[in-house]
């Protein structure tokens, strides 16, 4: 590792030890994934929660290609990986997604409070492909009461009761939720994330989130002490994780000076 990048390991380390959370300057998600890479970290799971290629975000014509290119900058750099959207827009990925990924499953969150805006089928579900490298395990186990747990040690359990495929959580929407709600347009519930959360990862890895929005996935790190890693291309939502997380984000000359060391 060259020196600007040694340094800058050092200090987002010291304040991964401290803090458990940290959040880059502004910074696309193909630059933040390469940052990642250049500094030697290797996510347990990445989370990536794009805009949805309807409403808020806007539209694109090239949305496919332009989200697997993003995704080819950690395909090979993270054991997990999340990808979060409205089910008619992910089923475009199922098997598009570059190798060493593996398909896992197709996850549902199902919320029946969103209100209805339109003449017509009401929302009330997100979709989310899991993806994993071979090697990369899963941690059912994590979601046992102490008796299974104790059943599981001794290896005298039949059926191991992991957790379901559709999680159900309300939308934060009014009132509900209004303690987590930051301003964040698409913001999820923090209890949505912790499932992912616990179900790929042990306390201490590492958890990424290179379009972080409000800072949902710092929120479940915090309470589940994973250690995490966050950015998003918006000064407006790096804010607003600053503010819920009470962190600083990495200040820009440390990202640039690597950048410029790599150039
Ligand atoms: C759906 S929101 C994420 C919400 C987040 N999961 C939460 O719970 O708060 C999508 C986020 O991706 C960010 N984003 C979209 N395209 C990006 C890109 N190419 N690079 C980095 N961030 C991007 C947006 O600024 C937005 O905050």
């Amino acid at each position: 590792m060259k020196k600007n990048s040694t340094t800058a390991k050092l200090y987002i380390d010291s304040l991964l030890d401290k803090n458990g959370v940290v959040v880059l300057p502004p910074m696309d998600a193909s630059e933040s994934m390469r940052l990642m890479y250049l500094l030697g970290y290797h996510p347990q799971m990445t989370m990536l929660d794009p805009w949805y290629n309807r409403g808020t975000g806007g539209v694109r014509e090239d949305y496919v290609p332009y989200i697997l290119d993003i995704i080819s900058n950690i395909s090979d750099n993270t054991n997990h990986l999340f990808l979060w959207g409205f089910p008619e827009i992910v089923a475009q990925f199922i098997n598009k997604i570059p190798p060493p990924l593996e398909f896992v499953c197709w996850l549902t969150w199902y919320y029946k409070n969103n209100p209805s805006v339109i003449r017509g089928w009401r929302s009330s579900q997100q979709a989310c492909l899991h993806y994993a490298q071979k090697k990369a395990k899963m941690y059912p186990q994590n979601f046992f009461n102490p008796q299974q747990q104790l059943r599981f040690e001794e290896s005298n359990m039949r059926f191991i009761p992991g957790p379901t495929s559709v999680i159900e959580e309300p939308l934060l929407v009014g009132f509900i939720g209004k303690k987590e709600q930051t301003g964040h347009p698409s913001q999820k519930p923090e209890k949505v994330y912790e499932k992912l959360v616990l179900m790929t990862s042990m306390e201490n890895d590492l958890i990424y989130d290179p379009m972080a929005g409000g800072g949902t996935i710092g929120a479940a790190c915090k309470t589940l002490r994973r250690k995490c890693i966050m950015s998003d291309m918006s000064d407006e939502y790096v804010k607003l994780i600053e503010k819920r997380l009470k962190i600083k984000r990495i200040p820009l000359k440390v990202v640039d000076d690597l950048l410029l060391e790599v150039a």
